[in-house]
């Protein structure tokens, strides 16, 4: 049986991307196949592309950080998981294919009655976000805090789960999306008009308990300068790594598994070493769930018990065939999506899980 992957096959622009049709994959010993039904487009897919995320892998290989799909097959050894059950699991990089073996236990139980889409949002970005509030930050009712790229996927989650925990909150985003972050409880800042510090300063005089930046770089002390004394700064990316560089370029690049890597160390250093006790703190999903695995597969499965008792609700931007991944990291990167973007199986808006 033929399927299909997406493959990358050099580190560069969205040309690297092609479509390949080869044979279906083989569950190995101790593997489970899976037919993906949704899999998720984010940030980190196209710094993989470009070379400069620290996951990035040697080309070529498939991108795809999450999915959610339907057990197709065992491999020898495998029990207590059954053919037809729908499954969620984070492989890095992987997903943007029709089917994926992977060992048993990267799998988790998805609850019956989802929309896949919205349940794929839950897992890089959701966790990301709810990871970062409860163990990073560890925010409590009536904090404040301050969300960078707040209309994003990572943004849209932290507001959300922000609104939850009883937060008071600001995000920046560009003034198009303003709206959407009103719309789910934080005051907006046009990051591109207004100084997002003076303008914290001017809503909460001494400044917020803690700053949540995926720009990276100097941005990180910027974000530092937003904070009260004895706040964080939790940082979670680089994206400036794209913005400077060669996003949406066509170039051929290499793989550059630290850039951004040392000028983070300098801030997270600065932080312990200069008065103010303001401190910058790294947090990275894919470390904490090496290290912690059993943490990840309960933060998730709280997740999804929110999104089933529907106090969530992830913001799907665009359902796109599997066919059309170049086309989905070409709308990301232009910028102005607002959540999520999912590669949908057959482009259909309606599959959902059944455990
Ligand atoms: N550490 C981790 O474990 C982890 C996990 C997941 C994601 N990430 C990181 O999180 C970041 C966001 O990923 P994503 O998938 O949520 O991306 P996304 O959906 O594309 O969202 C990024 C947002 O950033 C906004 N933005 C761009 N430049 C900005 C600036 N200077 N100030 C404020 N906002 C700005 C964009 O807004 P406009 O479109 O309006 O410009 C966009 O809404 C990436 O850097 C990714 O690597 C890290």
């Amino acid at each position: 049986m033929k399927h299909t992957r997406i493959i990358v096959t050099h580190y560069g622009g969205p040309d690297a991307l092609q479509v390949l049709e080869e044979e279906c994959p083989e569950p190995k010993d101790g593997e489970v196949r899976v037919r993906v039904l949704a899999a998720g487009v984010a940030l980190p897919d196209i710094m993989a592309r470009e070379g400069v995320h620290p996951e990035t892998p040697p080309v070529s290989f498939t991108p795809g950080w999450d999915l959610v799909g339907v057990v197709d097959r065992l491999g020898a050894g495998i029990s207590g998981i059954e053919p037809g059950q729908t499954v969620a699991a984070m492989p890095i990089h992987g997903a943007y294919a029709e089917f994926v073996c992977l060992p048993q236990r990267e799998l988790v139980p998805v609850p019956s009655g989802l929309d896949a889409a919205e349940a794929v949002s839950l897992i890089l970005n959701y966790i990301t976000a709810y990871q970062m509030l409860h163990r990073s930050a560890k925010v409590n009712p009536g904090q404040r805090v301050l969300f960078h790229g707040a209309s994003g996927g990572v943004g849209t989650a932290l507001l959300q789960l922000g609104r939850l925990a009883g937060l008071e909150m600001y995000g920046t985003c560009s003034s198009r999306n303003a709206a959407v972050v009103s719309d789910l409880g934080g005051v907006p800042i046009d990051y591109q008009h207004e100084d997002f510090v003076e303008e914290v300063h001017r809503h909460t005089s001494e400044g917020v308990d803690a700053v949540f930046d995926p720009i990276g770089g100097a941005h990180l002390w910027h974000s530092r300068e937003a904070l009260r004394p004895g706040g964080r700064v939790v940082g979670y990316g680089n994206t400036t790594s794209l913005r400077g560089g060669g996003l949406g370029s066509d170039r051929t690049g290499r793989r550059n598994r630290l850039h951004g890597i040392p000028i983070y160390a300098l801030y997270i250093a600065g932080g312990w070493l200069l008065p103010g006790r303001k401190r910058v703190v790294p947090y990275s999903i894919q470390t904490l769930k090496r290290l912690r695995p059993a943490l990840f597969r309960r933060d998730l499965i709280a997740l999804f018990d929110l999104l089933h008792d529907q106090k969530i609700k992830p913001l799907v931007a665009h359902r796109l065939p599997l066919a059309e991944a170049r086309h989905a990291q070409e709308t990301l990167e232009k910028g102005g999506v607002i959540g999520k973007i999912v590669l949908v199986r057959n482009g259909s808006s309606l599959e959902s899980g059944a455990a």
